[in-house]
């Protein structure tokens, strides 16, 4: 990447921009961020960026609404000083699960928020793994190029180096649209078996998980691969129908570990101890970086534009 980069941080997570930075070779900018009194925030770009590209890392979660007023202060503050081009790093983007109108009376939320950070400056956006159960394309809504790179080939390799699995193992997604993550962790993993459950969800904290075919679990230690545990009760009701049908030892690999509340609890509490994320969002199971992969997509965003 040429010196003519810059990578900047908003306040929910500087390791990773710092990581980021690192895998591009390029310059840690400063952008001064803090609150005034009434809470409100403010944002000044500290460091020279006229006319260079400038990677905007900020992650989503526990924070949404802060976190996106902050990026779109940010993503203006840098485009008035005079940057070329910035690419908004966001591994965790929040409001993609309200990708369409549920019940009548609600709003597509991840169409509006596309829109916002367009709108106050940002050029491409790069995502991790994101809930694209609808939206296949970011871009469409976005409206410039949009790249969601997956952080599961790392969840796959580590699964192996950890020894919670191996290549008999089975990777499982635990629903429909998990299949392709599920698919990218085997293939990273040498592993011939996965499969996708079926999930039905009733309430934020109400799932049912089924399976749709006979996947041969009898014994065998299972992987389940997903892209975010939020309250745990997907992993919950999935572990349970695996271990009734017979599976072995069970590890956890998600991208994004929002945990909130008791969830971890709640999964250890089913056996399951191997529990390990990215640093999407840093916490007590981060085991791996999705530095590189956004660093990846960083380049060929910047391809694009
Ligand atoms: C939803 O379809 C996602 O892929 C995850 O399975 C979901 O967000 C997990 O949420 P929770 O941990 O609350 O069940």
């Amino acid at each position: 990447m040429s010196s003519n980069s810059v990578v900047v941080s908003g306040s929910s997570n500087r390791a990773l921009a710092y990581r980021i930075a690192a895998a591009l070779g390029a310059e840690n900018g400063q952008v001064e961020i803090r609150k005034f009194p009434d809470n409100e925030k403010y944002v000044r770009v500290a460091s020279d960026v006229k006319g260079r590209s400038v990677v905007l890392v900020q992650s989503m979660a526990f924070s949404p609404d802060e976190y996106l007023v902050e990026s779109m202060l940010m993503a203006a503050a840098l485009k008035g000083a005079g940057a070329k081009a910035v690419i908004a790093a966001i591994p965790y983007l929040a409001y993609a699960r309200q990708d369409e109108k549920f019940k009548e009376g609600e709003v597509v939320s991840i169409e509006l928020v596309a829109r916002m950070l367009r709108s106050s400056g940002v050029d491409g956006l790069i995502t991790v793994d994101a809930h694209r159960h609808r939206i296949i394309d970011f871009s469409s809504i976005f409206g410039g190029p949009s790249i969601d790179v997956s952080v599961m080939p790392q969840l796959g390799r580590y699964a192996i180096q950890a020894g919670f699995a191996d290549s008999s193992t089975v990777v499982i997604g635990p629903d429909g649209e998990a299949e392709p993550w599920a698919a990218s962790a085997a293939q990273s993993m040498n592993v011939k078996d996965y499969a996708a459950l079926k999930k039905k969800r009733f309430g934020d904290e109400d799932v049912k998980v089924v399976t749709t075919r006979d996947i041969p679990l009898k014994g065998r230690r299972v992987l389940i691969v997903d892209d975010i545990i939020s309250t745990g009760a997907t992993i919950v009701e999935a572990s349970k129908l695996l271990k009734e049908s017979g599976a072995g030892q069970i590890s956890v690999g998600c991208a994004h570990g929002i945990y909130v509340s008791d969830a971890l609890y709640k999964i250890y509490k089913e056996g399951i101890t191997n529990v390990f994320s990215s640093d999407s969002v840093p916490n007590q199971t981060t085991r791996v970086s999705v530095a590189q992969p956004i660093a990846d997509g960083v380049k060929a965003i910047l391809k694009e534009l």
